[in-house]
């Protein structure tokens, strides 16, 4: 299990101007524009290892930010937190937990907690695809992803939505996907259906924390350029795909900060093709969007490490 620490303390603070009341509570700060909106929020980001989370830890720390990160590598976290810091004057602290484990949440907040923390700005990045049809992969590997991209974000909602909610200020980030708009597809089968729910959770949550001066969102991106094709295995595959199917993370960020800061929402879809997408499906009958979209399955091939093994007690079939 991935071990807690800090890793750096706060040693000092950069001198900010006084923030007015104004723009505090309606977080108007443009992405680019100085920091005085902010004043020393901090922000928790999970998945900040790599790809998108690791761009959204990037734009918050420029927009002023102190930071708590998380991911399982931690010397990933370690060297964007060296990198950050320098860059931004901003505070880092790196608290390493596997999300697929149940105690990481309450366990991660505690050390939050600990470090006389809170969450003003929450990002529930961290997520993967198991790939090949649902009765390849073994139990465990559903499992695990369900934790880490289901119950994990729900609970963090949870356990720091409460406080946000006494302190009148929030922003969550639900990272979902076009995926979720769409019927389900073979292949990856419980990725789609578990964004749908991210989609669903943050309108609900958006609803209740309306007059709460929480804003929450269900980030849709299409494909993002990012490492998360080569942990699932098809990256060939996907290099096939034309140049316009794919957004870069950094812009796919700064367009779901400017919206969580303006509370627009509580979906945003990145990318022209991808709103085309989206609405297409909702004009098309279901039952025919579903057939079109089986027709063919990307995510095909398990990886080795998910093949369901007959023989265990969990994988046999019955
Ligand atoms: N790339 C796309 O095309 C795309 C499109 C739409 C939505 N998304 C969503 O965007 C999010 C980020 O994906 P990405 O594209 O940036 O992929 P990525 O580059 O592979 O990054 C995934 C991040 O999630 C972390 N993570 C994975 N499993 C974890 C676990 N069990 N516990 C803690 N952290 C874990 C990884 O860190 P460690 O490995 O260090 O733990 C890494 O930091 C995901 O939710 C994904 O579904 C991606």
């Amino acid at each position: 299990m991935a071990e807690n620490k800090t890793a750096k303390t706060q040693t000092k603070k950069p001198a900010k101007k006084p923030v007015t009341k104004k723009v505090r509570q309606t977080g108007k700060a443009k992405v680019g524009k100085p920091k005085k909106g902010l004043n020393r929020r901090t922000a928790l980001i999970t998945g900040a290892s790599a790809g998108i989370g690791h761009d959204y830890a990037s734009l918050l720390a420029e927009q002023g930010f102190d930071l708590v990160i998380t991911a399982r590598r931690k010397d990933r976290l370690q060297s964007l937190a060296d990198r950050l810091e320098a860059s931004y004057g901003v505070n880092i602290h790196i608290f390493p937990e596997d999300l697929s484990d149940p105690r990481a949440p309450t366990r991660l907040v505690e050390n939050i907690t600990k470090e006389g923390l809170s969450i003003d700005f929450l990002v529930n990045n961290a997520g993967y695809t198991v790939p090949g049809n649902f009765d390849m992969a073994k139990w465990q590997s559903h499992a695990d992803m369900l934790q880490t991209m289901l119950t994990a974000p729900t609970e963090l909602c949870h356990l720091i939505g409460i406080g946000m909610a006494e302190r009148g200020y929030g922003r969550i980030v639900n990272m979902a996907s076009v995926a979720g708009l769409l019927p389900g597809a073979p292949g990856g089968t419980l990725y789609g259906p578990v964004k749908s729910y991210l989609i669903k959770f943050s309108q609900a949550l958006s609803a209740e924390y309306h007059d709460k001066g929480i804003h929450v969102q269900a980030l849709c991106p299409g494909f993002v350029l990012s490492e998360f094709h080569d942990i699932a295995g098809n990256r060939d595959q996907m290099n096939r795909l034309p140049k316009f199917m794919w957004l870069t993370g950094p812009d796919v960020c700064r367009k779901s900060y400017e919206s969580v800061m303006e509370n627009k929402g509580p979906i945003v879809v990145n990318g022209l093709f991808y709103k085309i997408l989206g609405t297409a499906v909702k004009i098309l009958p279901s039952n025919l969007a579903t057939k079109l979209l089986s027709l063919h399955n990307r995510n095909a091939k398990p990886l080795p490490r998910d093949i369901r093994d007959p023989a265990s007690q969990t994988d046999k079939a019955l």
